[in-house]
């Protein structure tokens, strides 16, 4: 075991946190690729103990979170929320189905390092697996079930307490305002060579803000949602390969469920990649869309309400959307934002989350069938 991993003096930062046994091993974990995440093993003193004490120890990556503490704020709100849940419907093994943090020796949620990082430490949930990608129905199903169960589990939590930590994250009108801008700027001279794109995102202008409309009307509810529905954050159980529990909860703010599965739709039903250059491989995978819908009704069903029910569908066309939209203005202003591997890349990109919105299109109709029935 070395003193340091990544240069970050682990062991100095575990004795910030007020762990009862001495550490054994630690090490990086996980394919997260967001935070710097270590396993940390401690050797038990309890000689009744059958498991030796694990801890998951992170810290939160501050480029993309700028504010570290409401970021840890709302996941307190959230967690001790969601535990209160299921202690109330009595459920087992308590400490498997909902994150748990320790505190620091101070009593509070996070650490602050000699440099400024953020760190936080949850109890390790043992004999779990994650999947990085949904290839099958089964997997679809299951991974939309568990965003489901988390979003019925936070259901009566009013959103309004959690903050907004990135401002306007699916705010689509303001991103379409953000492309119209560029284009105007036109900064690296690249509208002419985007016409068709440029058309696709105007002609689109009217959906951008439909569920905006629909919120600030009432119709559709304010809710506390995950925004980062990706697979590799639900942990499975290893015994029986259900899905225990989601983590990954620095995204956690006020949204619309629509946005969660939107994501999930965009993300997994989808013949191809976002990466995908060859835009005639882009497809939706109506069989996958099925399973997600499935899932998550099966869950979260409930606890929504028809008008939210029937956004679903219409939630992934609008964030394969906004996702589009997004890569075109990033191009238009020079690839600053996301990463490029070669000259095109954001407007390949573009090309494929647009075709994907187009096929989105010729099948809505059968979506929000599946969504509602
Ligand atoms: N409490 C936990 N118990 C067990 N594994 C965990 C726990 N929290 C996170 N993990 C594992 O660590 C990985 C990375 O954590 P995550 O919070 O998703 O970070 P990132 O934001 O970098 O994706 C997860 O995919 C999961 O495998
Ligand atoms: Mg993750």
């Amino acid at each position: 075991m070395t003193q340091s991993t990544n240069n970050f003096d682990i062991l100095s930062i575990c004795r910030l946190f007020a762990l009862q046994d001495k550490i054994n091993t630690f090490q990086p974990y996980g394919n997260g690729h967001i935070n710097d995440t270590f396993l940390i093993r401690c050797a038990t003193v309890n000689s009744h103990a059958q498991t030796q004490p694990a801890y998951i120890l992170q810290r939160i990556n501050h480029h993309v979170f700028k504010q570290p503490l409401a970021v840890m704020s709302n996941i307190e709100h959230v967690l001790s929320h969601w535990w209160g849940v299921l202690q109330a419907q009595g459920a087992t093994q308590l400490a498997r189905k909902c994150p748990q943090l320790l505190s620091t020796c101070d009593g509070k949620a996070y650490a602050i390092d000699q440099d400024g990082n953020v760190w936080r430490m949850f109890h390790f949930i043992d004999d779990t697996y994650t999947v990085d990608v949904i290839e099958t129905p089964q997997q679809a199903y299951l991974a939309a079930k568990a965003f489901g169960q988390f979003q019925q589990h936070l259901a009566a939590l009013p959103a309004q307490q959690l903050a907004e930590t990135i401002p306007g994250f699916h705010h689509t009108r303001n991103r379409f305002q953000a492309l119209i801008r560029a284009i105007d700027a036109d900064s690296h001279a690249r509208v002419d060579a985007v016409r068709p794109e440029i058309e696709f995102a105007l002609a689109h202008e009217a959906d951008t803000g439909l569920l905006l409309d629909l919120q600030a009307l009432g119709r559709l509810p304010l809710r506390v949602t995950h925004n980062d529905t990706k697979i590799n954050n639900v942990l499975f159980d290893v015994s029986t390969g259900q899905p225990l529990c989601v983590v990954d909860l620095d995204t956690v703010m006020p949204g619309l469920v629509a946005y969660d599965f939107g994501d999930m739709v965009r993300t997994a039903a989808t013949t191809a990649i976002e990466d995908e250059v060859d835009i005639r491989r882009v497809d939706i995978r109506m069989d996958l869309f099925k399973a997600l819908a499935q899932g998550y009704l099966a869950s979260a069903g409930d606890s929504l309400s028809d008008a939210e029910k029937h956004s679903l569908a219409f939630g992934g066309k609008l964030i394969t959307l906004e996702q589009g939209i997004r890569f075109l203005t990033d191009y238009l202003q020079g690839d600053s934002y996301y990463k490029t591997r070669y000259a095109q890349h954001n407007l390949d990109r573009t090309c494929n989350q647009f075709a994907l919105v187009r096929a989105i299109e010729a099948n809505l109709s059968e979506m929000e069938r599946l969504v509602t029935r």
